[in-house]
């Protein structure tokens, strides 16, 4: 049976409570605020709920709520308040202080029994809760740790630095060859087809942690084989349609190698996540020969940029309050941004036919793509 501690200065008070509750509880008793705070000294791993009378002689409640929270008991033992008081402020500063429960003098058999029932029980259910985020939070500070070793190994070792090398230059390679198209683009027609490229090689943590979660081996060879995305590039584009008007160009050159297209433009994830990826196999030219590389590009435009990393941090930050709600608004979002892009697209299709009908007796003129 739990134990509970009943304070109040009033005998008959603490004997009516003590029968309406020993039937289900050990009740212990304390006619002032000094003697609870003494007993709850000694027994408070012990107590499972505080009833506590207000006006007492020595410490009154107040003082008591005051003294628990210095010493950390009122995370843990619910308070339930019993008072004669009925005024307001009263009850509110208790509520301000952390009691649990209010409960008037005179008190009701039933409604006392219930009420320390449930205010037991929500405290049990968040104490437990507590363990749990708090055991797992040990957890996973330990797995990172680990990887963090790991990583160091890894970081050291000459093989891996090598294979480092390698899909950086693989990375230079796609960029440069975006870059010429760019240049063409820009010369032909007037016009970028894309607005800024993002690169980044991931780092040993998250490639030990990968590796890890897919079960697979953490060797260099297992890395060359089983990630796609160590060499990561994301290419921004203003307009949907020059993320496949590019990537189309781009797959076309005759070295470069589609292993994988996974197009969340057209089947968007079901939070709202755009963009096009290509899974690429490209060549770098080394001095013992040619040697493909995977490589993963995603293609985007400014707003599906401008969501994702929005909801990335979302992602990353467990403590987000509301999340449910973020969730919905970004899902919201995502239709909005896709709706704007298209409506954006529109626009310059017009600007650009009507320029082009402009231009069109004047052939001097350079051409302007669409
Ligand atoms: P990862 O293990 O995360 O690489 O996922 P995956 O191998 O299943 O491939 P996927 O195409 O789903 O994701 C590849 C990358 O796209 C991720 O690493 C992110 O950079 C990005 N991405 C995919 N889904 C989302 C998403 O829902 N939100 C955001 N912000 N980025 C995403
Ligand atoms: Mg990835």
């Amino acid at each position: 049976m739990k134990r509970i501690l009943v304070v109040d200065d009033a005998e008959l008070n603490r004997e009516l409570l003590h029968e309406m509750l020993k039937d289900d509880y050990i009740v212990e008793t304390a006619s002032d605020g000094e003697e609870a705070l003494k007993k709850l000294e000694a027994n408070h791993k012990e107590t499972a709920a505080l009833l506590l009378d207000l006006r007492m002689p020595k410490r009154d409640g107040f003082d008591v709520i005051e003294q628990m929270k210095l010493n950390g008991f009122m995370k843990r033992i619910p308070v339930l308040i019993i008072s004669g008081e009925h005024a307001v402020e009263v009850e509110n500063r208790c509520f301000e202080l952390g009691a649990s429960d209010f409960i008037h003098k005179p008190f009701e058999r039933s409604i006392v029994k219930n009420r320390v029932k449930n205010a037991i029980e929500l405290f049990d259910c968040k104490n437990q809760l507590e363990q749990t985020v708090e055991e797992q939070a040990k957890t996973l500070e330990k797995q990172y740790r680990i990887i963090q070793m790991q990583a160091e190994k890894l970081r050291e070792a000459h093989p891996f630095n090598k294979l480092m090398m390698e899909y950086s230059s693989a990375i230079v390679e796609v960029e440069t060859k975006l870059k010429v198209l760019n240049a063409e683009f820009s010369q032909e027609y007037n016009r970028n087809p894309f607005e800024s490229i993002k690169s980044r090689l991931k780092s040993p943590e998250s490639i030990y942690e990968k590796l890890e979660r897919k079960g697979f081996p953490v060797t260099v060879e297992s890395i060359r084989e089983n990630l796609t995305d160590v060499a990561g590039l994301r290419v921004i584009c203003s307009f949907p349609d020059d993320i496949y008007r590019l990537a189309e160009l781009f797959i076309q050159q005759d070295d470069i190698i589609l292993l994988r297209r996974k197009d969340y433009i057209k089947n968007p994830k079901s939070n709202g996540y755009r963009s096009l990826h290509l899974i690429l196999n490209v060549p770098i030219f080394l001095s013992s020969g040619k040697k493909y590389m995977k490589v993963e590009v995603q293609f985007r435009t400014i707003a599906m940029d401008f969501w994702a990393s929005l909801e990335h941090k979302l992602k990353y930050k467990k403590d987000v309050d509301n999340t449910d709600e973020i969730v919905e608004q970004l899902r919201i979002c995502a239709e909005s941004i896709e709706a704007l892009d298209y409506q954006m697209q529109e626009i310059r299709n017009k600007i650009d036919h009507s320029i082009n009908s402009a231009l069109h007796s004047d052939n001097s003129v350079r051409k302007v793509f669409y």
